[in-house]
C-alpha cells in the first residue's frame, strides 16, 4: 500500500476530499497519472527556478511508488524563441534534458495553418529582434515582415520610435512596401512596441492588406489576424504579475475600434491555453509519450463530476492561473491541480467561476505530482 501522502486538499466541492466517497464499486491495477505542466509560475518565476520543481522530477523520473517514469509534457503560454532553443535553455534549468517531443509552446501550433499562407506575406509580432522571423521561416512562413522591417522602409509610418543601431543592422531596409499585400498578422509572443505594432496593424487592416492607403471598400476585411496566447497576466519575479499578450490584444482592439472608419473587422483567432485547438493538441502530444512509456491515458468525460467528483480521466494539468491553465483542462475533461506559486492568489478562491474551479489546489508543483499519484491510487481502489 503505497504511503498516504499528508496534503490538505480543496476538492471542486470546496470541502477536504473524502476518499471514501469517491471510492467505485469496480477495483483495477493504479495507473500512474499523466502530467501537463504549464511552466510560468509553476516550474519558474522568470529565469528563477522555484525550489519544489527539482523534487517533482525527481518523482516523475522514478521515484515514486510506482517505481517506474511517469509521462508528462510542458504546456506553455510563453515563447518568443524557437522550441530547440527553449528547451536546451529550460534542460540547463532544470538540469535534465527536455526533448523537444515533450515541449509546446504557444505559437508552436502556427505550425498547423502554414499551409494556408507559407507563400503569403504576413506580419509576425513579438519577441526580439528579428529571432521570431527566423522561427516563423524555419516553420514555413516564407515571406515574412516585422513592424521594424516596415519601420525601417519608411520611419515616418511610426515616428515615435528609431531603430537602434543593431536594428538597424538586423532588419533589411526593403525597397518598397507599399506594394505588399499582407493576408496575415501573426501575433507569435508578447509584443515589445505596442504603439509601433499597433500602429502598423491599424495601417495594414485599414488598408485591407496595404499599408499604401486605407481601403476605399469598407466592407472588406481579408486580412486574418491570430493571437496565440490570450494571457492577460502572467508571473515572474516582480511581486504582481504582468500584462501578457492578453493586454495587448485589449490595448489593439480598443485602438481598432475607435479608427477602423466603418472599415470590417478583420477574422480573430486565438490560440494558446484555453483554447480547446491547443489542449487537443498537447493531448495529442502526451499521448505519444504515453505509448512510449506504455501508459494508457483515459479520457475523462462530462458525466465524471457527478459521479466521482472528478474527471475519471489520468491526465492532470499544472498551472498557476485559472483564466488559462484550469480552464482550459476543464474543456478538456482534464483534471486539473492550481498551485499557489503564480498567477492565482488562494484569498479570491470564492470568486473563481466553476468554469475555472480546478479539481485540487496545492501550494506547489511537488505537492500537486504528490496528490496526483495519490488520487489516482485511490481512484482505483
Ligand atoms: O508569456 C508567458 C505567459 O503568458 C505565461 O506563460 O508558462 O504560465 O503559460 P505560462
Ligand atoms: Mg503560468
Amino acid at each position: 500500500m503505497p504511503t498516504l501522502i499528508n496534503v490538505r486538499l480543496i476538492s471542486r466541492n470546496r470541502r477536504i476530499a473524502d476518499p471514501v466517497r469517491r471510492c467505485i464499486s469496480t477495483s483495477r491495477s493504479p495507473q500512474p497519472p499523466a502530467f501537463v505542466f504549464d511552466i510560468d509560475g509553476v516550474l519558474l518565476r522568470g529565469e528563477t527556478v522555484l525550489e519544489p520543481t527539482r523534487n517533482a522530477f525527481r518523482i516523475l523520473h522514478g521515484e515514486n511508488v510506482f517505481n517506474r517514469k511517469i509521462p508528462y509534457i510542458f504546456l506553455t503560454n510563453g515563447g518568443g524563441v524557437s522550441e530547440e532553443t527553449r528547451c536546451t535553455n529550460l534542460s540547463k534549468q532544470l538540469g535534465f534534458n527536455v526533448p523537444i517531443n515533450r515541449y509546446i509552446q504557444s505559437h508552436t501550433i502556427l505550425k498547423s495553418v502554414v499551409h494556408r499562407f507559407h507563400d503569403k506575406h504576413v506580419l509576425v509580432l513579438g519577441g526580439r529582434g528579428n529571432t521570431l522571423k527566423s522561427v516563423a521561416n524555419s516553420y514555413g512562413f516564407r515571406k515574412v515582415y516585422t513592424p521594424l522591417d516596415i519601420l525601417a522602409w519608411n520611419h515616418a509610418i511610426y515616428p515615435f520610435y528609431d531603430l537602434t543601431e543593431q536594428e538597424k543592422l538586423t532588419h533589411r531596409t526593403y525597397k518598397d512596401l507599399s506594394k505588399v499585400k499582407f493576408h496575415a498578422i501573426l501575433v507569435f509572443h508578447d509584443p515589445r512596441n505596442w504603439g509601433l505594432d499597433i500602429q502598423v496593424m491599424c495601417d495594414i487592416l485599414r488598408g485591407n492588406g496595404s499599408l499604401a492607403e486605407p481601403t476605399s471598400d469598407s466592407s472588406a476585411n481579408d486580412v486574418e489576424v491570430i493571437f496565440c496566447n490570450p494571457d492577460l497576466l502572467w508571473k515572474n519575479e516582480w511581486e504582481g504579475p504582468r500584462l501578457g499578450q492578453g493586454g495587448f490584444r485589449k490595448a489593439w482592439e480598443g485602438v481598432w475600434s475607435n479608427v477602423k472608419m466603418g472599415q470590417k473587422d478583420p477574422v480573430v483567432t486565438r490560440f494558446g491555453k484555453p483554447t480547446k485547438e491547443t489542449y487537443r493538441f498537447a493531448a495529442e502530444i502526451l499521448r505519444e509519450v504515453g505509448n512510449e512509456l506504455d501508459i494508457e491515458l483515459r479520457v475523462g468525460s462530462n458525466d465524471d463530476l457527478g459521479k466521482f467528483g472528478r474527471s475519471a480521466s489520468n491526465i492532470y494539468m499544472i498551472g498557476d492561473n485559472p483564466e488559462s491553465d484550469i480552464a482550459g483542462a476543464n474543456l478538456a475533461w482534464w483534471n486539473s491541480i492550481l498551485v499557489h506559486t503564480g498567477v492565482y492568489n488562494p484569498r479570491h478562491r470564492s470568486s473563481l467561476p466553476r468554469s475555472k474551479t480546478p479539481t485540487f489546489e496545492a501550494k506547489d508543483v511537488e505537492e500537486a505530482v504528490r496528490l496526483a499519484i495519490h488520487e489516482e491510487i485511490k481512484f482505483a481502489h
